[in-house]
């Protein structure tokens, strides 16, 4: 009874009241507390709900301790939640082309508010992204993929990003495309990575093991 009447009064604000409170609350009030224009913003309608669920909670289970850089960060939902429901410590940054989308990321992670900011992520320098302990890309279609994959392969050369998460909410865009993701496998195999890839998302990392007990056809099944 308690969470239903919390999960209302969160939802009172314009968008996310909930990114006032703290990680005490539980998951499904998170999702419950957001608002559908706020879902809408970030390119998401409710029938992919349960597929959002799945992905955010992935990645708070297995983005490693450090900072985390968004690229594509919308209005800031996801770095929020990986922020309060990570067992690690996470520091989200985050990257949008959209002005007002960076507003409410802003707003959405206050405490944070300084490490989002308006950029093409594709204008950044390749040396400073190297420096975030995990990268994740988030990708609409093939149009921006060439500058994608130069991107993903200069990161992989550095070394220093312990996980590159690369994102197209695009139905089985990436697994389906081979050849897309041809190129950065063969330089993440060169430079010691390992390459995870789910349905809508590819996984690239330093710890071949931290999906040792991972139902990886959780998300080929969805
Ligand atoms: C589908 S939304 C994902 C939002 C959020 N990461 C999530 O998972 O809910 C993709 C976002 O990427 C942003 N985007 C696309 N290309 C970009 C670019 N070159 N530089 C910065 N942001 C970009 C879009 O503005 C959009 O907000």
């Amino acid at each position: 009874m308690i969470v239903p009447l919390l999960g209302l009064l969160l939802c009172k604000g314009r968008y996310m009241r909930i990114l006032k409170s703290n990680g005490s609350i539980s998951t499904s009030t998170f999702f419950s507390a957001i608002m559908p224009r706020e879902w809408a913003l970030n390119g998401h309608d409710e029938g992919f709900f349960n597929y959002l669920k799945m992905f955010f909670e992935f990645l708070s289970t297995y983005l490693p301790k450090g900072a985390y850089m968004e690229l594509g960060c919308g209005t800031g939902l996801l770095c929020k939640y990986v922020e309060t429901y990570s067992k690690k410590q996470i520091i989200p940054f985050g990257v949008d082309l959209n002005h007002k989308l960076v507003r409410l990321a802003k707003r959405n992670n206050p405490k944070y508010a300084k490490n989002f900011q308006v950029a093409d992520y594709f204008t950044l320098p390749i040396e400073k992204l190297a420096k975030f302990t995990s990268v994740a890309v988030f990708i609409d279609n093939m149009q921006s993929w060439g500058k994608t994959c130069m991107m993903i392969c200069s990161l992989l050369k550095k070394r220093e990003n312990k996980v590159i998460v690369l994102h197209c909410y695009e139905f089985r865009f990436l697994p389906i495309s081979c050849y897309i993701l041809d190129p950065i496998a063969s330089i993440a195999e060169k430079n010691h990575y390992h390459v995870f890839v789910f349905d809508r998302f590819v996984v690239l990392t330093k710890n071949s093991r931290i999906f040792r007990h991972y139902n990886r056809m959780k998300f080929f099944e969805y």
